[in-house]
């Protein structure tokens, strides 16, 4: 594997392989790699015969107060997991690579309505932050596919949504969540977590489950919803949101089938986010 860590150099790599016609996927990731982010390299691996991953931590799409200088930098780490899991090439820009110009001046990119509430309500700019350096990304690499995790729901919803409307002549693959045996999902958060807290944080996922199962029964969704939230608060969680909506994330009606339940919860100082795809009786 190459670590390529400036744009020419990043397309002189690819310029080779696009020569011989190659197929090229997509990996991109703040780094602090876990099995979630090599569950993507090795979808992007089935869907391409050239695997980018990159690695940058990206200072648009974090609020003021959050936790962008304590987002763990590991990239020794990061390069041994890639290379392991077979990727081609890693990406590593720094910000002065990615935004020359700096933060205030950058052309950004906005993705309306599905980029509101959930997430985005409580992290205004987020979803800008996020469109703006995959769109950045996607011009510098110009995959035929890109891999995002299905635990950022509404992040991979806006990315579908900024692909169409961009015209951008990427595929877009979902991939599932991957949790940890205990039910919790994996997220380079979870390191926040001290023992206390990790004991309790998979009673997200399970208080999801909980949740899924009462719907699926027919349970009356208002009080499913209100009973998740007492039982978060129960076990310590500050809950930011947790709603049902359609899968598309428009808001769940008498007649959506298809639906996901939807969570983000604090957990001492650390913010969790969760979700679980559900069928409605009709
Ligand atoms: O999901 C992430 O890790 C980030 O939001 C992404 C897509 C790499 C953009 O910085």
């Amino acid at each position: 594997m190459r670590t390529l860590r400036d744009i020419p150099a990043l397309r002189e790599a690819l310029g080779e392989h696009r020569r011989r016609d190659q197929r090229i996927g997509l990996v991109p990731t703040m780094g602090n790699l876990h099995a979630g982010h090599l569950a993507l390299v090795e979808t992007a691996r089935r869907h391409a015969e050239v695997v980018v991953a990159t690695v940058f931590v990206n200072p648009l799409q974090f609020g003021a107060g959050e936790d962008l200088e304590a987002y763990p930098r590991t990239l020794a780490d990061d390069q041994a997991k890639l290379e392991a899991a077979g990727c081609d090439l890693l990406f590593t820009p720094t910000e002065a690579t990615l935004y020359p110009r700096g933060l205030v001046n950058q052309t950004r990119v906005c993705v309306p309505a599905v980029s509101e509430g959930l997430c985005g309500g409580s992290r205004p700019g987020h979803f800008d932050g996020v469109s703006t350096v995959v769109s950045i990304l996607f011009n510098l690499v110009q995959p035929d596919v890109a891999c995002f995790g299905e635990k950022d729901y509404q992040q991979l919803a806006v990315i579908r949504k900024l692909v169409a409307d961009l015209h951008f002549p990427i595929e877009i693959v979902g991939v599932p969540i991957v949790r940890a045996e205990d039910g919790l999902a994996l997220s380079s958060r979870n390191g926040y977590l001290d023992q206390a807290e990790r004991a309790t944080a998979p009673e997200l996922h399970h208080t999801l489950a909980a949740m899924r199962e009462a719907l699926e029964a027919g349970e009356p969704i208002e009080a499913t919803l209100d009973s998740g939230r007492q039982r978060l608060q129960e076990v310590g969680f500050d809950p930011d949101y947790l709603e049902l909506r359609a899968t598309d994330l428009e808001p769940a009606t008498a007649t959506t089938h298809e639906a996901v339940l939807l969570a983000a919860a604090r957990l001492g100082k650390t913010r969790l986010i969760d979700n679980l795809t559900l069928t409605l009786p009709q």
